[in-house]
């Protein structure tokens, strides 16, 4: 799966929102750190969290067992399935947020925002 990723900082940081129609297009068209945004692979049984740390980044994480969210993320297009979910609401699971750690793509082609730890909703979930 080809998966396009964008900071949930960078969103705070040029006014942007989760539910901006335009949101990666804004992010292809801005000059962004490769940290912030930009594009990897993830191999087959490799979760998302996993794919982003053997290319080389450190996204957010704590419990790596679908306990704690600080490995959450919102799918923006295509789908991740999250076999283990210990922690989030099903509101946040209809509204496309899952958890990066032990969530696998299911589709060719995903684009997600990470570090959605500091989304306010998140915050008050943590432990
Ligand atoms: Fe704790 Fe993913 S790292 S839920």
């Amino acid at each position: 799966s080809r998966v396009e990723y964008l900071n949930y900082e960078v969103l705070d940081d040029y006014g942007w929102s989760l539910s901006d129609e335009d949101l990666f297009e804004k992010a292809a068209t801005t000059q962004l750190d490769v940290v912030d945004y930009g594009r990897f692979l993830v191999r087959p049984h490799e979760s998302l969290l996993e794919a982003a740390e053997n290319r080389g980044f450190a996204w957010p994480f704590a419990c790596r067992g679908g306990a704690c969210a600080n490995c959450a993320v919102a799918v923006i297009t295509g789908e991740l399935a999250m076999p283990v979910n210990h922690i989030l609401p099903s509101e946040m699971s209809d509204r496309g947020i899952r958890l990066s750690c032990n969530g696998m793509p299911m589709t060719e082609t995903m684009q997600v925002v990470y570090n959605l730890k500091h989304l306010p909703e998140l915050d008050d979930l943590q432990l």
